[in-house]
């Protein structure tokens, strides 16, 4: 069994949620990436991004994973484009037991549609236009990169999915 567990997916999918009542039910720690990176910038996503531009997000999102992939006992929750970098899936895989959050597109939708903190959706004129673009790019990606999915819809219970993920932990 890894010493950590991972949560991939995409905006919305309901990582930070999901993770929080996760590593409360396993006793373990939990670990937001977007989080530390604003704490250690000082600043929210959405002003790193304005400020610096994504490459610089980026950078620190692969120096942050790489750190606190590290440490032991800790559920962490990553940002949705964690994945697209290959040296963080590295990071991850290499303790972590790794879990993609499958949320259909019509539930990101109605969970990131006001959302003013997801700087690649803000601006966008077409927001479900946006989303159905990125998750078309990163399914495969989420998908390949993960020892267990589960699928999520506007319907799922969010302690049968903690329930679920558990268990495939445990047996792991
Ligand atoms: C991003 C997702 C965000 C955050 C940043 C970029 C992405 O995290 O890391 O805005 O590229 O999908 P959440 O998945 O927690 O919204």
């Amino acid at each position: 069994m890894k010493s950590n567990i991972a949560l991939i997916g995409f905006m919305g999918s309901g990582k930070t949620t999901i993770g929080r009542i996760l590593a409360k039910s396993l006793d373990m720690k939990f670990i937001d990436i977007d989080r530390c990176i604003s704490i250690r910038e000082k600043k929210t996503i959405p002003e790193i991004f304005e400020e610096h531009g994504e490459k610089y997000f980026r950078d620190l999102e692969r120096a942050i994973i790489e750190e606190e992939s590290k440490d032991n006992n800790i559920v962490i929750s990553t940002g949705g484009g964690a994945i697209i970098d290959n040296v963080n899936i590295k990071n991850l895989k290499a303790t972590s037991f790794v879990v993609f959050l499958d949320c259909d597109i019509n539930t990101i939708f109605e969970r990131v549609k006001k959302s003013k903190t997801r700087p690649l959706l803000n601006n966008s004129e077409d927001v479900l236009k946006t989303i159905k673009e990125l998750h078309e790019k990163r399914q495969t990606l989420y998908k390949i990169s993960s020892d267990f999915s589960i699928k999520i819809d506007l319907n799922t219970n969010i302690y049968d999915s903690v329930e679920k993920i558990k268990n495939a932990y445990i047996l792991s």
